[in-house]
């Protein structure tokens, strides 16, 4: 299915690792609606080569660069910009990682420099970006950077960890920084706030596969997958969604509504618990 939403745009996608990635799903919608694109991702995860494979389908570069480092992100920008022939119109930010919920640490019982590397990794990361591309005029007037997120950022999900903080921040940044990016440069900046997925970043977190039955059972609509997510993606990336900045939007079956399902209710009248 092709609408042509994004004939001539020109974008950087940050985050595919491997099939399973939100941003691999991104950049195969973002393909056949018609952009050229840069992939980006770490040294560490180019190792694990797919990228490459995703790179000849959707006839694309792979240029590595630590998302936490600037000068990377300045020679990234530059080169995608040469190598596309002009400024960037999209930009999609779809990387988390926390150390400590990799280790397994207690949330009562962090560790400070891994929460550091969580915030700078999952969080201030976009700032990086967005600053360096502001620095660098690298943004088309009316482009879109979308990031994902998670309603943990607004609720608890005790398994979450400091993941949690780096979204509220994330969803913070796209505020603030959607404000001035928009007074300079009309650049556009949303989150998409994603059902849990089948991936590394997503499967990492304890208890996951609770997260994903819980929510599936708890949404009008069940879980939303990640090619829903790429097809939202789209409509942001495009201008039909030009006058939205600024907004943190679920793409969750409409979970984010609900208090309690007529399938959990099922579940829990007669379970004995707490009894
Ligand atoms: N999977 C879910 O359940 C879910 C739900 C809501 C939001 N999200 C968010 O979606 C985004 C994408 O995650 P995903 O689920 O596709 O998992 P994923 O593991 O496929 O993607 C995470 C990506 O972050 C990259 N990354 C980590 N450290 C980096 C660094 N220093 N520099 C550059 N890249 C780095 C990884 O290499 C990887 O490609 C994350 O922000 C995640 O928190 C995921």
């Amino acid at each position: 299915m092709t609408n042509n939403l994004l004939k001539g745009k020109r974008g950087i996608i940050f985050g595919a690792l491997d099939e399973n990635s939100i941003a691999w799903k991104v950049a195969l919608r973002a393909k056949e609606e018609g952009a050229k694109f840069v992939l980006s991702n770490s040294p560490i995860a180019l190792r694990k080569k797919d990228i490459f494979e995703l790179a000849k389908i959707t006839e694309s570069q792979v240029i590595a660069a630590d998302i936490t480092e600037i000068s990377e992100l300045e020679d990234l920008f530059e080169e995608s910009m040469a190598l596309l022939g002009g400024k960037i119109d999209f930009v999609l930010h779809s990387v988390g990682m926390s150390p400590n919920v990799r280790k397994g640490i207690h949330y009562t019982e962090l560790d400070y420099d891994y929460m550091q590397k969580t915030l700078d990794v999952s969080a201030i990361s976009l700032h990086k970006v967005l600053a360096v591309a502001k620095k660098l005029d690298a943004i088309s007037e009316w482009g879109s950077v979308v990031t994902l997120s998670y309603i943990a950022a607004q609720r608890v999900f005790s398994s979450y960890s400091d993941m949690a903080q780096a979204k509220a921040m994330l969803e913070s940044i796209v505020r603030q920084f959607g404000y001035h990016y928009g007074v300079a440069k009309k650049v556009r900046i949303n989150s998409v706030s994603q059902s849990p997925t089948r991936t590394t970043a997503g499967t990492g977190v304890s208890g996951f596969n609770a997260f994903f039955n819980y929510a599936d059972a708890m949404s009008p609509l069940g879980n939303a997958d990640s090619k829903s997510c790429a097809d939202m993606c789209m409509f942001l990336f495009s201008d039909l969604s030009r006058m939205m900045t600024m907004q943190n939007l679920y793409n969750d079956g409409g979970f984010s509504s609900m208090g309690i399902s007529n399938k959990l209710i099922e579940q829990y009248i007669n379970c004995g618990c707490g009894e």
